[in-house]
């Protein structure tokens, strides 16, 4: 009866069968994945948050494919603060950053065309490929001291088929940045071979240090798309509004946002109330980052201040987003460890394998667990090695 792309085994891994089990038992949990921004005790201006939801104005239709003037309007405020010129015009709105990606999927390919994907990175890759009948091909990211990008593997993974490159700036879970010399590079590669580059930005306003990082909103070397949203800009997931900004070389640019417009105009997703509430969600994201990069902060420092009282486990650089990667010995594999931290000790962390790390050994956790679970968590998680 069914399609074969959409063909998935859905039973569940073997962690998320042995987290219902423990959940159903009651258990005590100390979750170290936490990463669900309205559930991590930060504080929302609720009144301003709901009483910009209660707008006349949403009670007119007015569609527009790449969506309301001023919600656009707003979003190229977002990126002027960051000294980022960008026209409203160049920019189409979403319901989320997985509804922009499928969106410029769609653009770029055929059935069957590839996109590079950096590895380790999040995990949603894979079914909004299999959904626009994607092939994904990893391209290697390389630790030392610090992210980088493998650029001999990634000219190597192009194959006739590939369509585009795409980068997570900050990368979930790595955290690291794309840095100017990188971007150079992309740029270069991409408008040589005629490929897109797709930039997923979401945690972009989440940095550790104070630098501020590239952005590729308004890159102008290669056909780019820059994508973020109120997801985790403005801790808002719920409220189901993000973009994408075609950016490049202007022909090119100026096609891509033609049939963009076209793709956005055959659903028009966003919603109006939302829409209309758009500048002042992302006027909240002040106070929000405020907090969680306070949390950020101190969790991560709780983290050093454990890590420096042993010898065995050991943490990767973090230049920004909501997650670390722990280093710890791999005496069996990451699926069957973060299991048996789960059963014996309570804690719940994801395995590196979610993201494809390149070896066992690698455990992630979430920085924006509250600060007292974060504590107890990683504690009974080194105690364990
Ligand atoms: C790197 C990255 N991009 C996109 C998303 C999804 O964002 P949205 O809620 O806008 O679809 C996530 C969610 O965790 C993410 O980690």
């Amino acid at each position: 009866m069914f399609a074969e792309r959409t063909n998935w085994n859905l039973a569940g891994n073997r962690l998320s069968e042995a987290l219902a089990r423990h959940r159903a038992g009651g258990k005590r949990l100390l979750d170290l994945t936490a990463s669900n921004p309205t559930e991590c005790g930060f504080a929302y201006d609720s009144e301003v948050i709901l009483a910009a939801l209660w707008n006349p104005a949403a009670l007119r239709y007015e569609p527009n494919p790449k969506g309301l003037g001023s919600a656009r309007l707003a979003v190229t405020k977002y990126y002027s603060a960051r000294g980022v010129a960008i026209s409203a015009e160049d920019i189409v709105l979403t319901t989320s950053t997985s509804e922009a990606y499928s969106f410029v999927f769609r653009l770029l390919c055929n059935p069957g065309d590839e996109l590079l994907i950096p590895a380790p990175s999040y995990p949603l890759f894979g079914f909004l490929a299999d959904i626009q009948d994607v092939k994904l091909v990893r391209y290697p990211l390389v630790y030392d001291h610090g992210w980088q990008i493998d650029f001999p593997s990634l000219q190597q993974a192009i194959t006739p088929r590939t369509r585009g490159v795409i980068v997570v700036n900050p990368n979930n879970p790595t955290g690291h940045f794309i840095k100017d010399k990188e971007l150079a590079k992309l740029n270069e590669l991409c408008a040589a071979r005629g490929l897109a580059l797709i930039a997923d930005e979401v945690f972009l306003d989440f940095a550790v240090r104070d630098a501020r990082p590239v952005t590729f909103a308004g890159d102008a070397g290669a056909l780019t798309f820059a994508m973020s949203g109120l997801s985790k800009i403005a801790g808002l997931p719920q409220m189901k509004l993000a973009w994408v900004i075609a950016s490049g070389p202007g022909e090119l640019k100026r096609q891509a946002m033609e049939t963009l417009e076209v793709i956005a105009d055959t659903y028009l997703s966003p919603n109006a109330p939302v829409q209309l509430a758009t500048p002042v969600f992302l006027e909240q994201r002040h106070g929000f980052q405020r907090q969680v990069m306070a949390r950020v902060r101190k969790n991560l420092a709780e983290l050093d201040r454990q890590l420096a009282g042993q010898k065995t486990c050991s943490r990767l650089e973090v230049e920004g987003g909501w997650y670390a990667v722990v280093r710890v010995p791999a005496t069996v594999g990451d699926e069957e460890l973060a299991i048996k931290l789960l059963r014996e000790n309570d804690v719940y962390v994801h395995p590196g394998h979610f993201f494809d790390f390149a070896a066992e050994g690698y455990l992630v956790v979430s920085l924006i667990a509250r600060e007292e679970e974060f504590a107890e968590g990683i504690r009974k998680l080194l105690a364990a090695f």
